[in-house]
């Protein structure tokens, strides 16, 4: 449930790449719920229609790879024609797969970060001229593995410890007009990526070191997502929202991919 008032976002526009399911669907619907058009976007065209129906009838379910920085321009531009310019871009494409790092080809390492890493850095490159400025708020959905270390995710390490710095340098470079952070969830329930993840058994183990000892829910990242692009987050720029139960702090809930696959 939201805590914040009806409306708020009234009259913005977002975009969502990435937004067609799991946790980034849900920051798409929270910000429609809260008085924005939203447009979202994946691969699969029929998934984008589908999650476009669960948003709203306004809604938007755009086609696009983030690795095509001209696909994901033009559907920013489909975007910004039918709706004014962008207030809100969440860059949350990504892709993941339990690998040692000797079971890794160099494509299988390369993909992952041509996904999360060029794939963020595509998406908030190619709407910055289409962005309603001063005033526009661009996230990118990280992930715990940007600082800490975890076997079998060299990828997913590598490419989001770079989406990190995304974040920070553009939140420089871009300064008084649009104002860019990131998200990074803990462990969240019912989503692909822990799907993808955690073995059966995994969960329990996971949560027992987790200060809430708890998973998260995909709506408690949407509210971190409505909070930064809401008039209460004006004066925060460059900053890595850890959304994470307390996951991040020191080496409290770090998982142990290579362990629950034993
Ligand atoms: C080793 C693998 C592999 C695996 C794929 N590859 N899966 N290698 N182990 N399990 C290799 C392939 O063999 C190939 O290398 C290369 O990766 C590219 O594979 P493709 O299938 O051609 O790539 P593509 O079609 O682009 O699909 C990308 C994908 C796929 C990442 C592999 O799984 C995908 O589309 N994922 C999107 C959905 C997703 O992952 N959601 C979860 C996000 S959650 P070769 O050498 O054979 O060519 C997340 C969680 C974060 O990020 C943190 C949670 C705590
Ligand atoms: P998900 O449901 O698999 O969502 C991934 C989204 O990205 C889908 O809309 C997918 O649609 C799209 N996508 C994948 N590859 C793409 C590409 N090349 N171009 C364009 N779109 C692409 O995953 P999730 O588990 O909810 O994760 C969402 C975000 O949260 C990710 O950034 C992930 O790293 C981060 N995260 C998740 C967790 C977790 O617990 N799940 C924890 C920490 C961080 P298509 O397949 O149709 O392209």
């Amino acid at each position: 449930m939201t805590t914040f008032r009806d409306g708020l976002l009234e009259g913005k526009v977002a975009f969502v790449a990435g937004g067609t399911s799991g946790i980034n669907l849900g920051i798409a619907k929270r910000i429609a719920q809260l008085g924005a058009k939203v447009a979202v976007c994946g691969r699969d065209p029929d998934k984008a229609a589908r999650a476009a129906g669960a948003i709203g009838p306004d809604a938007l379910g755009l086609s696009a790879d983030v690795r095509d920085f001209a696909a994901i321009r033009a559907a920013l531009e489909q975007t910004a024609g039918d709706f004014g310019p962008l207030d809100i871009v969440v860059a949350g494409a990504a892709g993941n797969f339990l690998a040692p790092a000797l079971g890794m080809s160099a494509n299988a390492f390369k993909t992952v970060v041509d996904i999360d890493l060029l794939g963020t850095f595509n998406t908030l490159r190619a709407c910055h001229d289409l962005l309603n400025r001063p005033g526009a708020s661009l996230i990118a959905i990280t992930a715990g593995q940007a600082d800490q270390a975890m076997a079998l995710q060299i990828h997913a390490c590598a490419a989001k410890a770079g989406v990190n710095q995304v974040v920070r340098t553009l939140a420089i470079e871009w300064g008084p007009d649009v104002r860019v952070n990131g998200i990074s969830p803990g462990p969240i329930a019912g989503t692909e990526g822990m799907e993808r993840l955690s073995p059966p058994g995994m969960r329990e183990a996971s949560e027992a070191r987790i200060p809430l000892k708890r998973w998260g829910e995909i709506e408690e990242i949407a509210d971190a997502a409505a909070f930064l692009c809401s008039p209460a987050a004006t004066y925060i720029t460059g900053t890595i929202l850890d959304v994470d139960g307390g996951s991040s702090v020191g080496d409290a809930g770090r998982m142990d991919f290579a362990k629950g696959l034993s």
